[in-house]
Order: C-alpha cells, then sequence, then structure tokens
C-alpha cells in the first residue's frame, strides 16, 4: 500500500507523520484518519480551498486533476505546480509527500475551536 507522509501534520515545526492508505484513497481521507491537519471547509465537495495541499514527492501518481479543481484552486493562496486540493487527489500506487498549506491548517483550527484554545492557553 502506497506511504503518505504529512511534513508538517500538526503545523509547522511538527514531526512528519507516515500513514500507509489504499490506492484511491484522497488525501483528505487519509489526513483525517492519521489526525494530520488538512482543513475542509465544505466538507469535501469541491466549493472550497481550504483543502489545498503541496506535494512535493510522487506528484505525478495521483488522479488527474479535473477543470473544476482547477478552477478552485485559482481561489486558493499560494498555489505553485504542485498544489492539490487534498479531497480531490487520489493516491495511486507510489509513496507522496504532502505539506500542508498555512490556508488548510488555519482552516483547520477553525473547524476545531477547542483545539485552538487549548494551544493558545
Ligand atoms: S474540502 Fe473544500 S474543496 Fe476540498
Amino acid at each position: 500500500m502506497p506511504k503518505i507522509t504529512f511534513l508538517n501534520p500538526q503545523g509547522p515545526g511538527s514531526l512528519p507523520l507516515v500513514t500507509e492508505v489504499a490506492p484511491n484513497t484522497s488525501i483528505l481521507e487519509a489526513a483525517e484518519h492519521a489526525g494530520a491537519r488538512v482543513g475542509h471547509a465544505c466538507g469535501g465537495n469541491l466549493a472550497c480551498s481550504t483543502c489545498h495541499c503541496w506535494v512535493n514527492e510522487g506528484f505525478d501518481s495521483l488522479s488527474p486533476v479535473e477543470d473544476k479543481e482547477n478552477d478552485i484552486l485559482d481561489k486558493a493562496f499560494d498555489v505553485r505546480p504542485e498544489s492539490r486540493l487534498g479531497c480531490q487527489a487520489a493516491v495511486g500506487e507510489e509513496d507522496i509527500t504532502v505539506e500542508i498549506t498555512e490556508e488548510s491548517l488555519k482552516a483547520w483550527l477553525d473547524e476545531n475551536p477547542d483545539v485552538r484554545k487549548r494551544e493558545a492557553s
């Protein structure tokens, strides 16, 4: 099974987190399963950009980018050639390395105010 390495699963400075998933699992599904902080304000329905990630390794092994994903990525911050939406990018047979964007980490904290409050105190 392919491995996903989340470089900053709990935010900047956190230790990488490695998880194994079945092929066709989305990055967002893998993050939720492993406890990595990928935001998902629209619930994975391709209507926000809060699941925006950078896929630093294994990008070409992911499911193809559809036009609608590109439309949504146009609204994201700091879009790079390795940008994908975590809810749309499904892993193939290869291992990948994912860096969660600042936008997505902030969105995750917005979705988990109890954690934000705990970490602020
Ligand atoms: S969670 Fe909204 S587009 Fe992915």
